[in-house]
């Protein structure tokens, strides 16, 4: 089955943080779909997919400009039909998750609230407008199981949890507006399970045997459990497997 095979024919995508391992996987995946007519792919210093039907596009998910010309450069030949966020961070430079409340610096919380959260909420700000109205369409931020509230049975981390528990929030509370207007449009968290990447490297030690997923094994669960979801299904977080992660 041809991959967010629910969308219209020709259907016109984007992929925030197409640098990144995530971001990527997803690219090619909906590049290779024959349904899927356009990808946009976000990234701050641009990337290189060697395919005609993916566009190069930059993005700063801290600047709201960058956003608003995004989604414009999008949605200029047609509305969207599906838009993953897969941008975020854990760590970067001197910024590390917390292993205790000692260790929280304001300054590095709020750059972790502002990629994470206050990022996606301005795309989806300038995104959702631009989506097509008349047919299913998808936003889907890649969150993450740390940031529910219900499962923190080990603490540390508080910036990212916060963060990922605020994105939680702030993507049911555009459910909720966006089905108003588009009521085809669904909206939800994803969690894709521990992943080789960039951001989850330098903690995968404690990994178990075969729960590290390639970027490839976790887009096509996460493509899996999009095509399976419904209107009904907005405002939530799944997780790979399909089943709904509390928050
Ligand atoms: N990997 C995992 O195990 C895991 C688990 C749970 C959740 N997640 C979530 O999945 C998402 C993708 O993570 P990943 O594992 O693919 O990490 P990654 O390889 O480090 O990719 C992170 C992406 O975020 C982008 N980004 C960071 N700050 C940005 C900004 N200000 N403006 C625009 N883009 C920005 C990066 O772009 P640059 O190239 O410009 O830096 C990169 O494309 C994140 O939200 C992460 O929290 C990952």
């Amino acid at each position: 089955m041809p991959v967010l095979s629910k969308l219209s024919i020709a259907a016109n995508v984007a992929v925030i943080g197409a640098s990144g391992g995530i971001g990527g996987e997803f690219v090619r995946q909906l590049s290779a779909a024959e349904h899927i007519a356009q990808v946009h792919a976000f990234s701050r210093a641009g990337t290189d997919f060697a395919d005609d039907k993916v566009l190069s596009h930059t993005i700063d998910i801290t600047d709201e400009d960058s956003i608003r010309h995004a989604a414009l450069a999008a949605s200029a030949e047609a509305p969207l039909d599906a838009v993953i966020v897969a941008a975020g961070m854990l760590h970067a430079g001197s910024i590390q998750p917390e292993k205790s409340l000692a260790q929280i610096d304001p300054q590095a919380m709020l750059e972790v609230m502002q990629v994470n959260a206050v990022g996606p909420a301005l795309v989806a700000k300038h995104f959702l407008p631009r989506m097509r109205r008349d047919a299913r369409t998808v936003f889907a931020a890649l969150s993450a199981r740390v940031g529910s509230i219900a499962d923190n049975r080990l603490g540390g981390w508080a910036s990212y949890r916060a963060s990922k528990a605020a994105l939680n929030m702030l993507l049911k509370t555009a459910a909720i507006e966006q089905a108003r207007r588009f009521p085809e449009c669904i909206i939800v968290g994803l969690h894709p399970g521990t992943v080789n990447t960039c951001l989850s490297k330098p903690f995968q030690r404690r990994v178990p045997e075969g729960q590290l997923f390639t970027p490839e094994k976790s887009v096509t669960h996460l493509c899996r459990v999009i095509d399976g979801l419904s209107p009904t299904d907005s405002g939530r977080c799944f997780a790979w497997d399909g089943n709904a992660v509390d928050y």
